[in-house]
């Protein structure tokens, strides 16, 4: 029998008998649910705005941003290790460089990349806190200044250290160890090239860099024999590498279940148990450096009970000290001194790659510095020291132009929190938003500076070093800025410049042939060369 297809629909029809209340009730939630995720996906911002507490009427216009993949929004920016790049393209195509917002699974980001507004919200109250991951919390840090929400214990512990740590007067007290370090630096390059004919900076540098604030904050050194498998039974020093290195990897690695509630149960990525596994050895290691402390300082009691800090002390003694007073338990102290080792180590040496790899590109760069340095210390021949740098313009126009070009914590390093609910440019900010700000895409915006990427050290002198880098002018604030800028600001600048006049007195650093200089960058948790720097270093002297 054959059917016109009007007779087939009206039999289907008398099959269906009228519509089940159930079936429509399905139905109309389907569609409702459907409408929802198309909502959520379009929504400026995307999944975690669209959840957001909604904006009060008088605020003038939701902040522009990507919605990004339906629920997971621009976790791909995050897993991949141009961060910064991908979401500088994003804000430049959407034009929201003043604010933009996103989401990354259900956590709330707006992110400027414009000096104005980046000052806004970084020198605001309403953003002094810190996101904290869960590998930060894990690893102890929320007990440490990094982490530490903004309140009366950071407040202690940026005052003590600001005090005993990172004064002026302290700073100036670690010149010589600072020097030292330098000058054993030289010799270990000379070894290198005499047995290799090439030298690796970057181990060297974090070695460097480890030794530097080892001896700031613990009081104690190491020699290169010990790195070299020399030295006796130094294993210390090798167990400290592995241990900040560890810890770097567990920080800057994108943990899903910081963004996906349900993920963080499952940790798919076994990040828990690996930080777990640190922190006990880390408590081990920072504990008994404690431990020795204390003991040094009973079996001293009596002879000398010294208590005024005569700059000699190390920054265990500072907190032993002031103990009971501030109270801090162990595991604070052990969170503090930990932050310090992880946080002094890395930047400081990336910051030295960045620049000699700069050097080995831009040799007139580099004739220029060591010109420089020559003129300054006259016939004498004697090592380059702290009270020369003031002499030397040039060669800290150097870093700051580096710092511009490759800042290390291009989007500021750690975020900030939004503690309450505030506005930035007229936009309204739910607290519970993460804050970030995109130092990389402004000191590459062709709006801020002059040829961007072209790297040119007498722009600071054009401007008589006007750009103050400090955190008051936000066109370069590779620091920071506001009540959360990096106290270690002075120290790791006077290291990076100490050491850069240092290794350019002594040598003169040239590409390895068919080798050159790839500036690839890779962010983790500060932005590094992708692929570590392999230079000559031709004595000069
Ligand atoms: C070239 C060297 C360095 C660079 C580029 C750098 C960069 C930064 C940046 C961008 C921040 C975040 C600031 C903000 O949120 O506004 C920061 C925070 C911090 N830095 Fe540094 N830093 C350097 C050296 C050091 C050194 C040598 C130390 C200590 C030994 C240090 C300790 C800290 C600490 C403890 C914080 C957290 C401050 C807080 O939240 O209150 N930094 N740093």
């Amino acid at each position: 029998m054959v059917m016109s297809p009007d007779e087939a629909f009206s039999l289907l029809a008398l099959q269906a008998g009228p519509p089940h209340p159930v079936l429509s009730l399905q139905l109309s939630l389907c569609f409702v649910l459907f409408a929802a995720i198309f909502a959520f996906w379009l929504w400026p911002g995307g999944l975690a705005w669209a959840l957001a507490k909604a904006r009060p009427a008088k605020a003038a216009t939701s902040v522009p941003g990507p919605s990004g993949v339906p629920v997971l929004g621009l976790v791909f920016a995050f897993t991949g290790s141009l961060t910064h790049r991908v979401l500088d393209e994003i804000s430049r195509a959407l034009e929201a460089k003043k604010l933009m917002a996103f989401s990354v699974g259900f956590t709330r980001f707006v992110i400027s990349s414009e000096p104005e507004t980046a000052k806004e919200m970084l020198n605001s109250s309403a953003f002094a806190d810190r996101p904290v991951k869960e590998s930060a919390y894990e690893l102890l840090f929320h007990r440490a200044m990094g982490f530490a929400p903004y309140g009366e214990y950071w407040r202690n512990l940026r005052r003590i250290s600001a005090t005993h740590l990172f004064s002026p007067r302290r700073v100036a007290a670690f010149g010589r160890f600072r020097a030292e370090i330098g000058l054993q630096m030289v010799a270990e390059i000379k070894c290198l090239m005499e047995e290799r004919g090439e030298v690796g900076v970057r181990k060297l540098l974090h070695f460097c860099s480890l030794n530097n604030v080892m001896m700031t904050v613990f009081g104690r050194s190491y020699d290169f024999g010990a790195r070299n498998g020399g030295g006796h039974g130094r294993s210390d020093e090798l167990e400290l590498e592995r241990l900040v290195s560890e810890g770097y990897e567990l920080l800057g690695v994108f943990n899903w279940g910081d963004h996906f509630p349900l993920l963080r149960r499952l940790d798919l990525q076994g990040l828990r148990g690996r930080c777990r596994k640190l922190r006990d050895k880390v408590n081990a290691f920072v504990g008994r450096i404690i431990e020795d402390h204390r003991m040094r300082r009973k079996a001293a009691r009596g002879q000398s009970n010294d208590e005024e800090d005569d700059g000699s002390g190390d920054f265990v003694d500072v907190l032993l000290d002031l103990e009971k007073e501030n109270r801090l338990s162990d595991a604070d102290m052990i969170a503090v001194l930990w932050e310090m080792i992880f946080r002094g180590t890395d930047t400081v040496a990336i910051l030295l790659e960045w620049i000699l790899a700069r050097m080995v590109l831009h040799p007139d760069v580099q004739a220029k510095a060591q010109a420089e340095i020559d003129a300054a210390l006259g016939s004498a021949a004697r090592a380059v020291a702290d009270s020369d740098l003031p002499g030397l313009p040039y060669l800290r126009a150097i870093v700051k132009e580096t710092l511009r070009m490759h800042p290390p914590g291009p989007l500021l390093s750690w975020a900030r929190l939004a503690v309450h609910d505030t506005h930035v440019g007229g936009h309204f900010i739910p607290a519970g938003t993460t804050a970030m700000v995109n130092m990389w895409a402004i000191t590459h915006d062709e709006a801020v500076w002059p040829d961007p990427g072209e790297f040119k050290p007498e722009r600071f002198l054009e401007e008589g070093g006007g750009v103050g880098i400090m955190g008051s002018d936000l066109r370069l604030a590779p620091f920071g800025s506001g009540r959360r800028v990096c106290p270690g600001k002075a120290m790791g600048l006077a290291t990076v410049e100490l050491w850069l006049a240092q290794l350019l007195q002594n040598f003169k650093w040239v590409s390895y042939p068919d080798r050159g200089v790839d500036l690839s960058e890779r962010l983790k948790l500060s932005m590094e060369m992708k692929h570590s720097l392999v230079c000559k270093a031709i004595p000069r002297v």
